[in-house]
C-alpha cells in the first residue's frame, strides 16, 4: 500500500514538515543525532537536515526512501535512510540524541515493541517528540475519509498508550489537540491528535 501511494511524483503528506515537529526543532534548537521512524518521502527528515541535524531515518517503503533522497538532493542535504523491518536495520543499533514519530501508526502487534525500542535508543537527556492520530479521531475519519490515519482503532494513540510505552521520560507536553490538518493529498481535515515532547530520564 505505501508503496503505491508513494509511486506518483506528488509528495503524499506535502514537502513541508509536520507543523509541531517543526516548532520544536526551531523552539529546542536541536542538536546532534535524530532518529526519525516510519519517515516515508521524507519531509521532516530532510527540513531537520537543513537545520544541522544528522538525520536517520527508516520505514517500510522503498518509494518512500526515494523519494525523500530525492528531495533531500533537491534541498542539497544528507540523510541517512535504511528501508525494512526495524528490527533488522542496523539503526536498531544506534543511539541518538532525539527521535521524533510523525504519524508513525505501527501495526498493533508490534506497536510497543518498537516503542520501547525507540525509547531505549534515545541518549539520556535526549528528547522524544510524537504527534500522531488519536482514538478520537476515528469518528472525524468515518465523517471525512480524506482526513486521513489508520481506520483500526488500535493503531491509534491515547494518552494512556504513551505514558505505558514510554515510561522513562519526563513528560513535557502530552495533550489530544484539535488540529485543521493541510498535508499534501491525504492528511486534510479536522483531526484530533496526541502531541507529546518527552525528555528521557536517567
Ligand atoms: C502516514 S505516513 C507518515 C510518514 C511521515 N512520518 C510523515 O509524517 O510524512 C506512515 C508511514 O509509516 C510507514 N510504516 C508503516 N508500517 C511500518 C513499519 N512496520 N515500519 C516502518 N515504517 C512503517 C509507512 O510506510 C508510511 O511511510
Amino acid at each position: 500500500m505505501w508503496d503505491d501511494r508513494y509511486a506518483s511524483e506528488d509528495y503524499a503528506y506535502g514537502t513541508t514538515p509536520n507543523i509541531f515537529f517543526k516548532t520544536i526543532i526551531d523552539q529546542e534548537r536541536l542538536t546532534g543525532s535524530l532518529l526519525l521512524p516510519a519517515e516515508g518521502e521524507g519531509r521532516n527528515a530532510v527540513y531537520a537536515a537543513k537545520n544541522g541535524l544528522q538525520v536517520s531515518a527508516f520505514d517500510i517503503s522503498n518509494e518512500g526512501k526515494n523519494k525523500a533522497l530525492k528531495l533531500a538532493e533537491r534541498e542539497k542535504v544528507g540523510i541517512h535512510y535504511e528501508v525494512g523491518e526495524f528490527f533488522d536495520l542496523s539503526l536498531v543499533n544506534g543511539n541518538f540524541d532525539a527521535a521524533a514519530l510523525i504519524f508513525a501508526h505501527f501495526p498493533p502487534n508490534i506497536a510497543s515493541k518498537y516503542h520501547r525500542k525507540i525509547a531505549e535508543l534515545i541518549k539520556p537527556g535526549g528528547l522524544l517528540i510524537i504527534e500522531g492520530f488519536s482514538v478520537g479521531h476515528l469518528a472525524l475519519r468515518k465523517a471525512n475519509p480524506k482526513v486521513g490515519g489508520p481506520g483500526n482503532v488500535d493503531m491509534l494513540y491515547s494518552e494512556d498508550s504513551i505514558r505505558r510505552d514510554f515510561p522513562g521520560f519526563e513528560v513535557m507536553q502530552l495533550e489530544e489537540v484539535n488540529v485543521d490538518l493541510k498535508e499534501g493529498n491525504f492528511h486534510n481535515g479536522a483531526s484530533k491528535v496526541i502531541r507529546f515532547i518527552g525528555k528521557k530520564i536517567g
